[in-house]
């Protein structure tokens, strides 16, 4: 394989594909528990203003022309705005997701039931996992994040269900607690064999490091300011990368490559922990000739 041209002389072309993609309204959002650093339930969360910031994202999506599908709210089950975590959908099979803490543990089989309802099959989780927010298609390999949520019994398990190489990447800051916190998938289809990502080198320990500087040697390396906005917490269709609006490097960075960034302000969905890409559930439909 030969190198690709240096990204900062000319910025190559960038193709847009039309994303399929899973969604839930924040109806019911709050933060009255505590499972990541960034949840502080003493403080006050406004439900209409995270509905309010969600719907940018949901017009921002519909601006580029994906195709969304909404899964209802539930009460009672603040988080499930996250949708990434509901699971991982390829290839017309949905893993399921089976939280780690017992607050979101219900949210496994309501995601399950959609998937259902929606002509997947589902492959009923064993392990302990927490769908697309540590479960990264990234060309035809799944990165699969562990250290905090998921558990690396979970990555021998999706290798089984979808028979694709499963690379375990070690998460060692509880800031960045899944994966997509800490890279950012910037080409959903690979381009001239290539699929490239953007990651926080601080947030793995030395061996996923190292895998990651092998097998991505031009990605972007994102800034601590930007990863601490949880300005990765990104998703792109090849050519838009919608972004945190506050993720400045990280947007002069994308242009530099050729990217479009789209900036939206998630701010209360911020103090669940989550951003962009949580919202966001990659549906990867089937191609259909
Ligand atoms: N409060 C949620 C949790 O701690 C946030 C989930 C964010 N989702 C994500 N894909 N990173 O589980």
């Amino acid at each position: 394989m030969s190198n690709p041209a240096p990204a900062t002389t000319t910025a190559p072309a960038r193709t847009a594909t039309k994303r399929t993609v899973l969604m839930c309204k924040p109806t019911h959002y709050t933060v009255s528990y505590r499972i990541n650093p960034w949840m502080h339930p003493e403080e006050p969360t406004d439900t209409a203003k995270a509905v309010a910031q969600w719907q940018t994202l949901v017009d921002t999506y519909e601006r580029l022309g994906f195709d969304i599908h909404f899964i209802d709210p539930i009460e009672g089950l603040p988080d499930m705005v996250y949708a990434a975590n509901g699971g991982f959908v390829l290839d017309g099979v949905a893993y399921g997701a089976k939280f780690q803490y017992p607050e979101r543990q219900p949210e496994g089989p309501a995601y399950m039931d959609w998937f259902r309802e929606h002509g997947l099959r589902v492959a009923e989780p064993v392990e302990t996992n927490e769908g697309e927010g540590d479960f990264l298609l990234v060309g035809d390999v799944i990165l699969a994040g562990t250290g905090f949520r998921s558990d690396s019994t979970s990555h021998e398990e999706i290798a089984r269900v979808y028979g694709r190489e499963v690379v375990t990447l070690k998460l060692v800051n509880p800031a960045f607690y899944h994966l997509d916190t800490a890279i950012a998938v910037l080409d959903p289809e690979p381009v001239d064999g290539v699929a490239n990502i953007a990651y926080l080198e601080s947030a793995f320990d030395e061996a996923s490091l190292a895998e990651l500087r092998r097998r991505f040697p031009d990605a972007i390396i994102a800034t601590e300011e930007d990863a601490a906005i949880l300005g990765l917490n990104s998703y792109s269709d090849g050519h838009n990368v919608v972004i945190a609006a506050r993720a400045t490097t990280f947007a002069e960075q994308l242009r530099q490559r050729g990217y479009n960034p789209i900036g939206v302000d998630l701010s209360e969905l911020l103090l669940g922990g989550g951003g962009v890409k949580c919202c966001t559930l990659d549906l990867h439909p089937v191609e259909t000739a």
